[in-house]
């Protein structure tokens, strides 16, 4: 699928803006803070989230509110929130206890160039970070607004969402029988589905969407983290370790359920284009103001991704 140079300028501006943000969040920014945190933290949790990474999620959340002609720093803050809690999620998705990986975003893991306890607190100060930000008036003045933001994205990241997901994902590499295709989709569902699910609900909330809207980008977000998912288990097959910036093969390796393990590399391929095809549908039913080709090719921007 040939992409469009616009959709590269837009998912490039969106992941330096996002990039600029954590930067300043991670900052030890005022000289009034008489406790700061230890500098070793800090920088271990600059470490795992700055410099590289797709920013996908905040791109969902900022490319969703901008279909309502909605874009400001605010949601720029907001959508770093969820990231925050991505990268937490990979500093502890790579430690030696769950996928026991050494290499991210094409540099050591975080366990790796500093030690697993550093690594584990780093996640642990990332994912109440993010809280903190979500909270915070800047995102806006609207209390209401803010507290549905928390919520929704604590429910994501959480025990229904992409922790519990984990749990299910540690869980079904001892298992005897192998998981059923159904199993394996409300596994991937809250793994990586959920965070970004939320990116595109989070957007829609920011920008004020009627219930009917709402109800079709809860749709079009459920699709896009299921496809998102799905390519990544085929890239762990296909994939380009160089250009991914982690290792490939692991998923077998390690007795992962994954579709491909269940249905193979082509049918699961056939279903990922099928769920782009109905997202995409989806997207175009929703009545708005802005332009949907942007998150129209973010759809084949998923599925035929090579990092
Ligand atoms: C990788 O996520 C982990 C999954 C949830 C599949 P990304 O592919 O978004 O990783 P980065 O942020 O670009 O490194
Ligand atoms: C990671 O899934 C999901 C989360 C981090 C929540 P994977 O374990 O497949 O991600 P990679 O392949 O290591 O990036
Ligand atoms: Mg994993
Ligand atoms: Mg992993
Ligand atoms: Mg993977």
């Amino acid at each position: 699928v040939e992409r469009s140079s616009q959709f590269g300028r837009v998912l490039a501006d969106n992941g330096n803006a996002v990039e600029a943000m954590l930067d300043k969040l991670l900052s030890y920014s005022s000289e009034t803070d008489a406790i700061k945190s230890p500098q070793r933290l800090m920088e271990a949790m600059r470490y795992a989230t700055l410099g590289a990474g797709k920013r996908i999620r905040p791109f969902l959340m900022i490319e969703t509110a901008k279909l309502f002609n909605i874009h400001n720093e605010a949601i720029v803050r907001g959508a770093s929130a969820i990231e925050m809690i991505h990268c937490y999620s990979l500093i502890h998705d790579d430690l030696p206890a769950m996928d026991d990986d050494a290499i991210r975003r094409g540099k050591p893991t975080v366990h790796v160039a500093y030690d697993e306890a550093t690594a584990i607190l780093a996640g642990d100060a990332l994912l109440t970070l993010a809280f903190e930000v979500m909270a915070d008036e800047r995102v806006s003045p609207d209390t209401v607004l803010r507290a549905k933001l928390v919520t929704v994205l604590a429910k994501a990241a959480g025990a229904r969402g992409m922790v519990g997901g984990q749990m299910l994902d540690i869980l079904a590499e001892s298992l005897v029988k192998p998981l059923t295709h159904a199993e394996i989709q409300t596994l991937q569902s809250m793994k990586t589905g959920a965070l970004l699910h939320v990116s595109v609900i989070s957007g829609g909330l920011f920008a004020n969407c009627d219930p009917d809207t709402m109800s079709k980008l809860h749709s079009f977000g459920r699709k896009l983290g299921a496809i998102f998912q799905i390519s990544d288990d085929i890239l762990d097959y296909t994939g380009d370790a160089a250009l991914m910036g982690k290792k490939i093969g692991k998923d077998a390796g390690r007795n992962k359920a994954t579709l491909v393990s269940i249905l193979g590399l082509d049918t699961a391929k056939a279903q990922c284009a099928k769920l782009a095809e109905e997202a995409k549908s989806v997207l175009t039913s929703i009545a708005c103001s802005g332009s949907k080709d942007i998150l129209l090719e973010t759809v084949d921007f998923i599925v035929s991704r090579n990092t």
